[in-house]
Parts: C-alpha cells; sequence; structure tokens
C-alpha cells in the first residue's frame, strides 16, 4: 500500500490553493482529515500546515485511483495530483479559505498510513490534558494549537528585528552554569568530570547579561530558556522562555520605554491592537491598598476599601480581635450585585480555600443592612461604613479582617474572583500598567531576614542609598526595619490585564553599594564570595551603569492568545506535576550513568 516518495514535488500548501488556480493541474500533499465515501464520489479533506483542501475522487473519471481512494483512512499521508475547480453551486463551504473550490484526483500517492489516532483532531476534543501530552504530536495537529505554535514564531521574528533595529546585539549565555538567585530552586545538572561538583540551570541570565555590559557590549538581547524548579500552576512551567534584555548608559526611563515600545508594536503588528500608551504606573504600596496585589487588573473596578479606622473601638468581636493583632479591617462593595444567601455561601466557601476566617457580609437593601453582625455596630459606625465604602441599596459589602498580608491576599483573590463568576471583565479592553516604587527589600517573618523583592543586583533609588548605610550601621532590628522599609528600589513590573508579564530593575554597579546590599540581605561575604565572587568581582573593573528587564514570553503570548494556560503556548511542555508525558521525563537512569556522574541514590 506505502509508495515510495519520489518525484512528487508538491506545487503548493493545501491551505494555499486558490482561484489562480482554476484549471491548473498540481500536486498537494497532507494528512487526510476527513473521508466521506458517498458511493462513485470519494470527498477528502487533504490537511496540511495551512489549512485544508477538499479532493474529489470520481469513479467514473479514474476507477484505479477510486479504488485506492476506497481503502485511505483518517490522518494516512498522501500526495494528490489533481485539477482546481470551482465546487457546484450550493456544496460550497465559505468557513473555509479554500471553500469554493476542490481538486479533482487524477493521481493518488500513499506515502504512509496511519493507526486510528488517541483522538481525532478536530477542535472539540475532550480528552484529557495528560493524552493530549501524550500524543503531542496528534494535538499539534489542531488549527489552534498549531496556530499558537506559528504565532509564537511570529512573535520571535518581531522581538528579533525590534531589537536588531535598536542596535541590540544577541548574546547566548550558558545553561550549564551557577546558581542564579531568582527566589526559585535550582535544577542541577551533576559533573561527570567533577565528582561531588554540580552545575545548576540557569533561572534567568542575570548575572551573565550584566558581565556583558562590563564587557561593553552595551545592549544585549537574546529570547532565552530559563529553569525554576518551583511549584507549578497554570502561568508556570519548570522551563519557560523569557525576553531578556540589558542596557548600558541607560535609567529607568529608557529601559521600560523600550519594553513598552516591544509591547505596543507586537499587539499593532500581529493583532492590530492600539494599546493605550504609555501604560500607566502605579506604586506597589498603592495596588497592595486597592487591589490586595502587585499585578492588579483593573478592567473591572472592586476597590478594596480600608476600615480599620472606622471600627477601632467596634464591640464586633471579629473585627476587634484582628485590629487589636496590628491587623486591618477591609471591604469590598460589589455594586448592584442583588447576591442570594446562597451566592454567598458560596463565596464564602471560597475564601475559606484561602485561609479566611470568614467573611462577614452586609447587603445593602431599602432603608435595612440586612446582616447577622449589623447588630454589634454603633449607629456611628454603620454612617460611616455606608459612607465610605458607598453603599446604596442592592449591594452587597464584603469585609475581612486580619493581618494586613491575609486580608490582601484574600480579598485581592475574592476581586477577581467576583469578576469572573459575574462577567465583570471587559474581554474586549486591554490594561497594561507599570508597577513601580518598590521597596528594595522586605523583613521576611519566616526566614528571620529581609529578602530582596526583586533580585538582590537591584539598585536602590540614589537618594535612599544612605538609608541602607545607616541601616547597616544599626543594631537595633525595629530601627533597621524602619530605615528599610523607606528605601525604594529602582524596579519596574510589568502587568497586563492582572498578570505579570515582566520585570525588570537599575542594577548596582559599584562592588561596595553590592557588598552593603549583600550584608543587609545577609549573605555573609564567604557565600557571596562563593555565589557571585565573579559578578562583584567584574564590578570592580570598570562596570558602567547598567539595568534591564525580562518578559515572560510564554505568558505574554498566552494573553496575546487569549489562553488561559502557557502550556497551549509552549510546544512539549510539562504537567503541572513536572513530567512529560511523551517522553516520560524525569526518568530513572541505568546505575552505569549514575556511578559515572558519582551519584548513589537511597531508596
Ligand atoms: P523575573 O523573575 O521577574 O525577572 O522573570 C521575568 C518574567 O518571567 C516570567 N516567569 C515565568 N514564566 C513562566 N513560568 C515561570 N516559572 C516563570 N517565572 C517567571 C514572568 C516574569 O515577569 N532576571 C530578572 C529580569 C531582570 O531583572 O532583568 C528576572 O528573571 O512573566
Ligand atoms: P462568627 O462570630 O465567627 O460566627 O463570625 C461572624 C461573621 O463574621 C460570620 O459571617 C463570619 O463568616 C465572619 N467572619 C469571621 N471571621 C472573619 C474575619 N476574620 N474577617 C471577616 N469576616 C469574618
Amino acid at each position: 500500500m506505502i509508495e515510495a516518495f519520489v518525484n512528487f514535488k508538491r506545487d503548493k500548501y493545501c491551505g494555499e490553493v486558490s482561484t489562480e488556480d482554476k484549471g491548473r493541474e498540481i500536486k498537494l500533499c497532507g494528512w487526510v482529515h476527513r473521508i466521506r465515501n458517498h458511493g462513485g464520489v470519494i470527498f477528502i479533506d487533504l490537511r496540511d500546515r495551512e489549512g485544508i483542501v477538499q479532493v474529489v475522487v470520481e469513479e467514473s473519471r479514474n476507477p484505479t485511483v477510486y479504488e485506492k481512494a476506497e481503502k485511505v483512512k483518517p490522518e494516512w499521508v498522501i500526495g494528490v495530483k489533481g485539477t482546481v475547480r470551482d465546487r457546484p453551486p450550493g456544496t460550497e463551504n465559505p468557513k473555509l479559505k479554500t471553500g469554493y473550490l476542490e481538486v479533482v484526483c487524477n493521481e493518488l500517492k500513499v506515502f504512509n498510513t496511519s493507526e486510528v489516532p488517541p483522538f481525532p483532531v478536530e477542535e472539540e476534543t475532550r480528552v484529557s490534558e495528560e493524552l493530549k501530552l501524550k500524543y503531542r504530536y496528534i494535538d499539534l495537529r489542531r488549527d489552534s494549537m498549531k496556530e499558537n505554535i506559528i504565532f509564537r514564531h511570529r512573535v520571535y521574528q518581531k522581538v528579533r528585528k525590534f531589537f536588531d533595529a535598536k542596535g541590540f546585539i544577541e548574546i547566548e549565555t550558558p545553561f550549564l552554569t551557577k546558581s542564579t538567585p531568582e527566589g526559585a530552586r535550582d535544577f542541577i545538572v551533576p559533573s561527570r568530570l567533577h565528582p561531588a561538583k554540580f552545575y545548576a540551570l540557569p533561572q534567568s541570565p542575570q548575572l551573565f547579561k550584566q558581565v556583558l555590559m562590563v564587557a561593553g557590549f552595551d545592549r544585549y538581547y537574546q529570547i532565552v530558556r530559563c529553569f525554576r524548579d518551583e511549584d507549578l500552576r497554570a502561568d508556570r512551567q519548570p522551563e519557560f522562555t523569557q525576553i531578556d534584555y540589558e542596557m548600558s548608559f541607560a535609567d529607568e526611563e529608557e529601559i521600560m520605554s523600550v519594553a513598552e515600545e516591544l509591547v505596543t508594536e507586537l499587539f499593532k503588528d500581529l493583532l492590530g491592537i492600539n494599546l493605550n500608551t504609555p501604560f500607566e504606573r502605579i506604586p506597589y504600596r498603592e495596588a497592595l491598598e486597592l487591589y490586595g496585589t502587585d499585578k492588579p487588573d483593573r478592567r473591572f473596578d472592586l476597590k478594596l476599601i480600608d476600615l480599620t479606622d472606622i471600627f477601632r473601638n467596634t464591640e464586633f468581636r471579629v473585627f476587634k480581635t484582628a485590629i487589636n493583632a496590628g491587623g486591618v479591617v477591609k471591604a469590598i462593595n460589589f455594586k448592584r450585585s442583588f447576591l442570594s444567601r446562597k451566592d454567598i455561601d458560596e463565596l464564602t466557601a471560597y475564601v475559606q480555600t484561602l485561609g479566611a476566617k470568614g467573611l462577614a457580609w452586609i447587603k445593602i437593601e431599602k432603608d435595612k443592612l440586612n446582616s447577622p453582625i449589623v447588630k454589634f455596630f454603633t449607629e456611628e459606625e454603620k454612617k460611616l461604613l455606608k459612607e465610605k465604602t458607598n453603599a446604596e441599596e442592592g449591594d452587597t459589602v464584603f469585609f475581612c479582617a486580619d493581618s494586613v498580608e491575609n486580608v490582601h491576599k484574600i480579598l485581592g483573590n475574592l476581586r477577581v474572583h467576583l469578576a469572573n463568576k459575574y462577567n465583570l471583565v471587559n474581554k474586549k479592553k486591554w490594561e497594561a500598567l507599570w508597577i513601580v516604587d518598590f521597596p528594595l527589600m522586605e523583613w521576611d517573618e519566616e526566614e528571620g531576614r529581609f529578602i530582596s523583592l526583586h533580585h538582590p543586583f537591584t539598585s536602590p533609588r540614589d537618594e535612599d542609598v544612605d538609608l541602607l548605610k545607616e541601616a547597616l550601621e544599626t543594631k537595633d532590628l525595629q530601627e533597621k526595619k524602619a530605615l528599610i522599609g523607606r528605601v525604594r528600589a529602582k524596579a519596574y513590573d510589568l502587568v497586563l490585564n492582572g498578570e505579570e508579564i515582566g520585570g525588570g530593575s537599575v542594577r548596582i554597579h559599584t562592588s561596595e553599594l553590592q557588598n552593603i546590599v549583600f550584608k543587609l540581605l545577609n549573605i555573609g561575604e564567604v557565600e557571596a564570595k562563593e555565589k557571585f565572587g565573579f559578578l562583584l568581582e567584574a564590578l570592580r573593573f570598570g562596570a558602567p551603569p547598567h539595568g534591564g528587564f525580562a518578559f515572560g514570553l510564554d505568558r505574554l503570548i498566552a494573553l496575546m492568545r487569549g489562553l488561559d494556560s502557557i502550556r497551549d503556548v509552549i510546544a512539549f511542555p510539562k504537567t503541572q506535576k513536572g513530567i512529560c508525558p511523551l517522553t516520560s521525563a524525569p526518568d530513572y537512569v541505568t546505575p552505569l550513568q549514575l556511578k559515572e556522574v558519582h551519584i548513589k541514590v537511597e531508596e
């Protein structure tokens, strides 16, 4: 049945057959998408990368070809030589690019057969993700998947053209390297030649791109794979791609404008969408205060309203306990929501999954506040509460009382949950914004030390450097915390529709300041030298002022394609459990392989 592939150079892709081809005999190759046998006439939808075209095999015209066509099954790989003509009136398919044409088959070649695929190559397949990823090559034959991957290719090309035009130089940095701190765990690779030593896969090219600035390349970029061993979610993969760049002699404004220009251009050129520029800038603290998160989605309102002051002396135990413990009471007013008790119970159950102790609520009714908790409130509290939340008939006000971190987490998530559940998001709207004025460091209660909000190479604002020096001097922890709390970073995150699509900063370019920051982060001299000695050293040999940025390419593309999961824009992604069902990685290795890399595995 299978025929040799000789002398069958195709003339074009199936999806590209056009009226220009009418009357011509052309050769096409592809996969059998669908076959319909009407007795005497067989219709084959022939599919390739660019689309589908209908092939007609007529028994009367060519009985031998017809006989062959009768045996053909879906997903077989065939070649067709045939003449292009209009479809008979009434049989056109306007949904298909080639839907007004068909190819009358004169010759049919079977290049390969196919087993029945585990799921049909159709858009609406209800199969598990695991199965789809195991047979990814079948899954990728589906239109939407194929288009995602081709779209991704277009993004690469635009990105390269964009940076090249701006004088950026594409340079590859190593994968077998040392740990780069971006806050996740490293993937490590044992060394055969150096027993007990390991390479780490880079969490980002951060250190190398800085060293490239010291080397004088001035403007660098790379579309680069990064590796982070962290808990996976829909928007996170253990290996993902960044559009990474770094610039010398450029300040925050210039670095941010490059990112802004790139996103704007990608949206315009690839989607025909004009984003509003310049992107709005929101200080980090304000984002947390109003939206409970540093990546707010502002396509809907539902802001967090601080009511702590109103309830400072309240009799309501729940609020009193939280405030006395140094916490806050905040609310969200879901305007004109007319929620039922059942709706509220469901929302309560939702916030409990986030660790909330409860979800106090008030329904605003005509002349009355409907709620089991209002009996604890004074008239004054009720009045102020109504004023501050702008409560009107039909509204439901939700309250959260807890530590400020918990309140922000719970209400921040509830905000997004309400918006999704009650369709408050304007899906046609695009909102890009910068989060700026990040603090340089934060106190981490669990670790009992300060940690960088961005990464330890991020520069403080020039006017805040003295605060850092003072903080280093003082022994008093409270004073240290107060001083450091005031230090702002030259860092910025880019948020699109509530997702962080990138981040960057101006870097520290003197070893003196870098050492101060390491000390405050409790990274000792020995540790600093051991981990980042080469960077500290490089900073001593004429490091120019520099800074940069990295986009999460997968997230950006998923957003542009309107997809919830970045797995849909990656050709061979891992599952949520970090497994590749296609190759079954990670997998065991042979005892010899282990021995060669000097590793003993404990069962
Ligand atoms: P950052 O750690 O913020 O910065 O990473 C930049 C962007 O990469 C994306 N991202 C991810 N995407 C998918 N899966 C993941 N596991 C994942 N982790 C991060 C996010 C994020 O905004 N070196 C710095 C950049 C710099 O300062 O220049 C860095 O890596 O969209
Ligand atoms: P309780 O007195 O624990 O029954 O709580 C009274 C109301 O307050 C209930 O509706 C709870 O869901 C709600 N509630 C309890 N704890 C909190 C909290 N920390 N923040 C907001 N509401 C809460």
